[in-house]
């Protein structure tokens, strides 16, 4: 079902407390500011997860993992599995972010495996797609980001496609206060919406594609103000309660 989502990537930060009192803070500012037409997100460290489940507004706040393993469960020290943190209260898990491409290798096979376990337990996968700078530069950005969709979600049957969020990531706008203009988001949101409708139909027009690399609460409303973009994931400006609140505002 396509709607209006700002999720916000804590990545590799916060201690466990300070997660907790920034989930807090984020959950008051949220009921405070009024019914809004958007969902939010939060994903942060896995350890937080179960207690941020208990201490948020569970009607206006979802959970996201930041990763999941391609496993159910078994000898895989290390992993987190799709089962473990949908028990723990995450709805969601962002899956492909280019982080994890780079620096854990992960590829678009492995990827299609835990998009489909994750579905298989009830998380609903945000799969990051983006090119990095070269790639752009080189005018290959529409080929990168067709094979990104193609191999990991084009043997999904359509119910399992209807559940897909997708996050559209310039891997060059990532932490680097260089921010895609609204032009060019929309170009790439538009480019994806109508190769997920060349191969799912209809249903594409159901699907919630958001932006991520430098949203800001000074950006987010102009990019947001698109067609074919529904929201943003946020990295460095969701640590911050009141810069997320202004970007969840931004809708
Ligand atoms: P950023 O990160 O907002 O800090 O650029 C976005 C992301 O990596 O999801």
């Amino acid at each position: 079902m396509r709607k209006n989502i700002v999720a916000g990537n804590w990545k590799l930060n916060t201690s466990y407390q300070e997660g907790i009192d920034l989930a807090i803070e984020i959950s008051k500012l949220v009921a405070e500011s009024g019914d809004k037409n958007v969902e939010v997100i939060v994903s942060p460290p896995f350890t937080h997860i179960a207690e941020i489940n208990k201490v948020v507004d569970n009607d206006r706040i979802s959970i996201a993992g930041q990763n999941c393993a391609t496993e159910t469960s078994g000898a895989f020290t290390g992993e987190i599995s799709a089962e473990i943190l949908w028990s723990a209260g995450a709805d969601y898990v962002i899956l492909g972010h280019s982080e994890r491409r780079e620096y854990y290798g992960e590829t678009n096979k492995l990827l299609n495996i835990k998009v489909k376990k994750a579905l298989e337990f009830n998380l609903t996968p945000i799969y990051c797609v983006g090119e990095v700078l070269e790639e752009r530069e080189a005018g290959k950005h529409f080929d990168v980001i067709k094979e990104q969709l193609e191999t990991v979600l084009f043997d999904l049957d359509a119910d399992d496609f209807s559940k897909i969020v997708i996050a559209y990531e310039p891997v060059w706008a990532i932490g680097t206060g260089k921010v895609a203009s609204p032009a060019q988001a929309q170009e790439v949101h538009k480019f994806i919406r109508d190769l997920l409708a060349d191969k799912f139909g209809g249903a594409a027009q159901n699907t919630s594609i958001l932006y991520g690399g430098s949203c800001k609460p000074g950006n987010a409303k102009e990019i947001f103000a698109n067609t074919d973009v529904d929201g943003g994931l946020i990295g460095g400006a969701a640590l911050k309660a009141e810069d997320f609140l202004a970007i969840i505002n931004a809708f």
